[in-house]
């Protein structure tokens, strides 16, 4: 995997971020096992609550793609340390690849790797499932 690549796109798209309201322009970049990337940028909103991660944002360009066999994700941000996916993002990423391998990176480079197991555990545990309509959790 091309981690410099990764991260270097989500750094790139830092620069369409909408954020009038933080300041804090977040980039994100997918990785899909077709070696496809999609970016996104965080979108605010003035009602705050409506606000959309740059995570959230590349994930519905990737959707919206047809591709969504995510294999790693980097996010980038003008932090002192790197930064982890809200609980919302974990979510959303979890239900493609609850074993996602996520690169936070600042801009200045310092770098830290997760995994979405390891930020959000049993992401999927019980949910929709019935006695008669059993879906084994991930
Ligand atoms: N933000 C992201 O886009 N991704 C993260 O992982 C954390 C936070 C955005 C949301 C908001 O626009 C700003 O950063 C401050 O929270």
């Amino acid at each position: 995997m091309d981690t410099i690549h990764l991260v270097n796109s989500a750094k790139e798209v830092r620069r369409f971020a909408y954020v009038p309201y933080s300041k804090f322009s977040v980039g994100a970049a997918l990785l899909t096992k077709s070696n496809r990337i999609f970016v996104g940028c965080n979108i605010e909103n003035i009602s705050l609550g409506l606000t959309i991660c740059a995570e959230q944002a590349a994930l519905a360009v990737a959707a919206s793609n047809g591709d969504v066999d995510f294999v790693a994700a980097a996010v980038v941000s003008d932090s002192k340390e790197p930064i982890v996916p809200c609980g919302r993002c974990r979510q959303l990423l979890a239900e493609f690849n609850p074993k996602l391998e996520v690169i936070s990176s600042t801009i200045d480079g310092r770098r830290q790797i997760f995994t979405l197991a390891d930020l959000l555990p049993r992401p999927k545990q019980g949910i929709l499932e019935t006695v008669r309509n059993v879906r084994t959790a991930d």
